[in-house]
C-alpha cells in the first residue's frame, strides 16, 4: 500500500511539473508576443496574461459600452491601435485608408471570432450560415442564391406586406393614444419588425404586436450569450453561469426548431406544387443542396441562415426605429421639419407606396445619422492572412483587423462636433463620409438587408409621424445597452398622442 502511495505522489509531483513546464511555456510565448508587437501602439495591458481581456470584463459587468473605451484608445494610440486578448493580437484600425483596404477586398476573410457566434457554448446556432460563414467559396455560393431576395425590383412587390403589417402597429398606436396611455416603443417597434420579418422572410402571419413574442426573448438571450461568450473567455466554465448558459442553449433550440417547422412546411408547399413566394426562405432552401443529395450538413445550413435572418432581420431595425424616435423627443425642430417633409409626400394617405419612400429625403437623413450615433452592430473583424501595412506599421500575418463605426462616427476628426445629432450632414449635398461611418459595414461582407431595414424603416417613421405625437415619459435614460447589438437602455417608454392636423 505504501508503495502505491509513493507512486501516486510521484505521479502527482510529475503532473504536477508538466503543467509547471506548459506554464512556464505559456509566459515565455507571451512574453515573446509582447516583445514581437509592442511595437503597434496600444494602451497599457491590465494583465500579462490576459492582456486587456479585463478592461472588456469590467465593461460587461458595469454595464458599460466597451465601444466608448475603444474611442478613448484610438484617440490616445492612433488609428492602428493594439489590443492584447491572451495570445491573440487585435488591431483597432480607424484610418480611412487602412477601413478601405481590408474591409473592401475578399483578400481578408472572417476571423475566428465568429465560430463563437456560429457555435454558442457548444451548441450550433448561426453555423456556416451567411454572416458566419468564413471561407469565401462557402459563403459567396449563398450569398449569390440569397441576393435576388433583396432586389429592388423584388422588395417594390413587397410594399404592400410591409405597409399591411406597418398598419397593425398604427392600430395598437391608436389605442394607446385614445387611452392616453404610454408604450415602450422599442419593444412595439421589436414586435413589427418581428411580424414583418416572419411574414415577408418566411411567408408566416404571426401578429406579434398583440402578445410580447417568445422569439424576442429568445433573440435577446442568444444575443447576450453570443456577446459573453466573444468576450469572456472563461465565461462559460464558471458554475455560476451554467443557469444562464442553459437559457441561451433553449433559446437557440426554440429558435432552430421553429425554423425546421417553417421549412418542413414550406418544402411540403413546394413537393405539393403549390405557388410559393420567392422570398428568403424559398431562397435558404436553394442554398441547400437538392432534395434527393441533401445531407445533414445541407440540413443544418439551412437553419444556420434561417436563424441568421430572423435575428439579422428583426432586433437591427427595431433597435434603430426606438434610438431615432428617441432622438427625435429631444429634438422638436428636426421632428418639426420630418412632420412637414412627411405631409408634404404622404399627407393623409393610408397606404405609402414605394416611390413615396425614395422622396422622404431628409427622414433618410435623420435615420443615417441615427446610425452615426447608435449604429446597432457597431464593429466587425477580419483574419490578416499576410503581413500587411496600414497607416505605415506592419499587421502581422495572423493578427485580426477590428473595425468599429461607434469609434469612427464619433470621432472629431471625421465629424465635428461628434456628439451633437444633426442630419443635414447627410444632406445629399454634403460631402460623403470617406470610409469612417459603416453602419452596415462595407465590401463584399456588408449587409444583405441594408434596402430592406431602410425600407422598413422609413415606412414605420413615415406613419408614425404622420399620425402620432410622442414624448418620452418622465424617468427615461438615453443610456445605451451594448447587448452584443446596440439598444435604447431604459426602452423609449412614451406617451402616445394622435396628431393635431392643421386642416
Ligand atoms: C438597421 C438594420 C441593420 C443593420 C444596422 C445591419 C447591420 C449589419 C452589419 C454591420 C453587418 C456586418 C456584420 C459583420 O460583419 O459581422 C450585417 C450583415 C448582414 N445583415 Fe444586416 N443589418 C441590418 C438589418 C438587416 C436585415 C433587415 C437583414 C435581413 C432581412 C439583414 C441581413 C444581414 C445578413 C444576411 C448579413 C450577412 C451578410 C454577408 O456576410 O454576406 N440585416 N448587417
Amino acid at each position: 500500500m505504501a508503495v502505491f502511495y509513493v507512486i501516486l505522489s510521484w505521479t502527482v509531483l510529475f503532473l504536477l511539473f508538466l503543467l509547471f513546464i506548459a506554464f512556464l511555456g505559456f509566459c515565455m510565448y507571451m512574453k515573446y508576443i509582447h516583445m514581437a508587437y509592442d511595437y503597434i501602439p496600444g494602451p497599457p495591458r491590465d494583465n500579462f496574461l490576459l492582456g486587456h481581456i479585463p478592461t472588456f470584463l469590467r465593461a460587461l459587468k458595469n454595464g458599460d459600452v466597451i465601444h466608448d473605451t475603444f474611442l478613448e484608445w484610438s484617440a490616445n494610440y492612433g488609428p492602428v491601435c493594439r489590443i492584447n486578448f491572451l495570445h491573440q493580437i487585435m488591431v483597432l484600425v480607424t484610418s480611412p485608408e487602412g477601413t478601405k483596404e481590408i474591409l473592401m477586398s475578399p483578400k481578408y476573410p472572417k476571423d475566428n471570432a465568429y465560430k463563437k457566434i456560429g457555435n454558442l457554448f457548444g451548441m450550433r446556432f448561426l453555423g456556416n450560415g451567411l454572416l458566419t460563414a468564413q471561407d469565401h467559396e462557402q459563403w459567396y455560393k449563398q450569398r449569390r442564391i440569397m441576393d435576388p431576395a433583396f432586389s429592388s425590383l423584388y422588395l417594390r412587390g413587397l410594399m404592400d406586406n410591409f405597409d399591411e403589417r406597418a398598419e397593425k402597429l398604427m392600430t395598437k398606436l391608436t389605442d394607446v393614444a385614445d387611452n392616453q396611455a404610454e408604450a415602450s416603443m422599442l419593444q412595439l417597434m421589436n414586435s413589427v419588425t418581428l411580424d414583418v420579418i416572419a411574414k415577408i422572410a418566411f411567408g408566416v402571419d404571426l401578429d406579434q404586436i398583440k402578445d410580447k413574442s417568445v422569439f424576442t426573448k429568445a433573440i435577446e438571450l442568444t444575443l447576450k450569450g453570443m456577446v459573453y461568450n466573444i468576450r469572456d473567455i472563461f465565461f462559460q466554465y464558471y458554475p455560476k453561469n451554467q443557469p444562464f448558459i442553459k437559457e441561451v442553449k433553449e433559446a437557440c433550440r426554440l429558435l432552430r426548431a421553429t425554423g425546421t417547422q417553417w421549412i418542413n412546411e414550406r418544402k411540403t408547399a413546394m413537393l405539393n406544387g403549390e405557388d410559393v413566394p420567392k422570398d428568403i426562405l424559398t431562397q435558404i432552401i436553394k442554398t441547400a443542396g437538392k432534395e434527393d443529395s441533401m445531407t445533414s450538413e445541407d440540413e443544418e445550413l439551412m437553419l444556420d441562415n434561417f436563424v441568421t435572418f430572423f435575428i439579422a432581420g428583426q432586433e437591427t431595425t427595431a433597435n434603430q426605429l426606438a434610438f431615432c424616435i428617441q432622438e427625435l423627443t429631444r429634438h422638436p425642430d428636426i421632428l418639426e421639419k420630418l412632420k412637414n417633409e412627411v405631409d408634404d409626400v404622404i399627407g393623409m394617405k393610408q397606404i405609402i407606396i414605394y416611390d413615396d419612400l425614395g422622396k422622404l429625403i431628409y427622414l433618410s437623413q435623420v435615420l443615417k445619422e441615427t446610425l452615426r450615433l447608435y449604429p446597432i452592430a457597431p464593429g466587425t473583424t477580419r483574419a490578416i492572412p499576410e503581413d500587411t501595412v496600414i497607416d505605415g506599421i506592419k499587421l502581422p500575418k495572423g493578427a485580426v483587423c477590428f473595425f468599429n463605426t461607434y469609434t469612427t462616427g464619433r470621432m472629431e476628426q471625421f465629424f465635428k462636433d461628434p456628439l451633437t445629432f444633426d442630419p443635414d450632414r447627410f444632406h445629399p449635398d454634403a460631402p460623403k463620409p470617406y470610409y469612417c461611418y459603416f453602419p452596415f459595414s462595407l465590401g463584399p461582407r456588408a449587409c444583405l438587408g441594408q434596402n430592406f431595414a431602410q425600407m422598413e424603416a422609413k415606412l414605420i417613421m413615415a406613419k408614425l409621424i404622420q399620425r402620432f405625437d410622442f414624448t418620452l415619459s418622465p424617468g427615461q435614460s438615453f443610456d445605451i445597452l451594448d447587448n452584443g447589438t446596440l439598444k435604447p437602455k431604459s426602452g423609449v417608454v412614451c406617451s402616445i398622442r394622435h396628431r393635431k392636423h392643421n386642416t
